[in-house]
């Protein structure tokens, strides 16, 4: 690793460093170095949704952030806000929905989606679509996703 650079970042409270290449992505790093495999790499070039993450309170596309540039920075991935139960009623409702069938987009989706539940408001349907538009799921039509996230959100 000719060029390689250390980083050191806090991945779900756990303060991480790590020797990395400055073309490696941080969706990447984070499933091949840390064995975080819970966000999913589908398009690769910022279009799908399935590797969102957050990086510093706001939700990313770690397909498009190299993990040198999260150095620093306070990353949290679907693992660790499962363990907190921060995700648990985005959770349960898509399951009670049946909101996912193969389960591919469905981290990247409960990151999206928490990213609303946090806004702490209202939202309409045609506004949760919207806000969801960046993640495709090729399975279950998005009805469902909706009914599921504006249960929680408006619930
Ligand atoms: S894999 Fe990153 S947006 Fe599709
Ligand atoms: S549940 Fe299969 S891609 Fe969404």
């Amino acid at each position: 690793m000719e060029h390689a650079l250390d980083i050191t970042l806090t991945v779900n409270g756990t303060r991480v460093r790590h020797r990395v290449e400055p073309r490696e992505h941080l969706i990447d790093f984070l499933r091949e170095k840390l064995g975080l495999t819970g966000s999913h790499v589908g398009c690769e070039h910022g279009v799908c949704g399935a590797c969102t993450l957050r990086v510093d309170g706001q939700i990313v596309r770690g397909c498009l952030m190299l993990a040198v540039q999260a150095n620093g920075c306070r990353v949290d991935t679907v693992e660790g806000l499962s363990d907190s139960k921060e995700l648990a009623r985005l959770q349960k409702a898509f399951h009670e929905k049946n909101a996912l069938q193969c389960g591919f987009c469905t981290p990247g989706m409960l990151l999206a989606a928490q990213d609303l539940v946090l806004k702490n408001k209202k939202f309409t349907r045609e506004e949760i679509r919207q806000h969801m538009s960046g993640n495709y799921c090729r399975c279950t039509g998005y009805q469902a996703i909706v009914d599921a996230i504006e249960e929680v959100v408006n619930g």
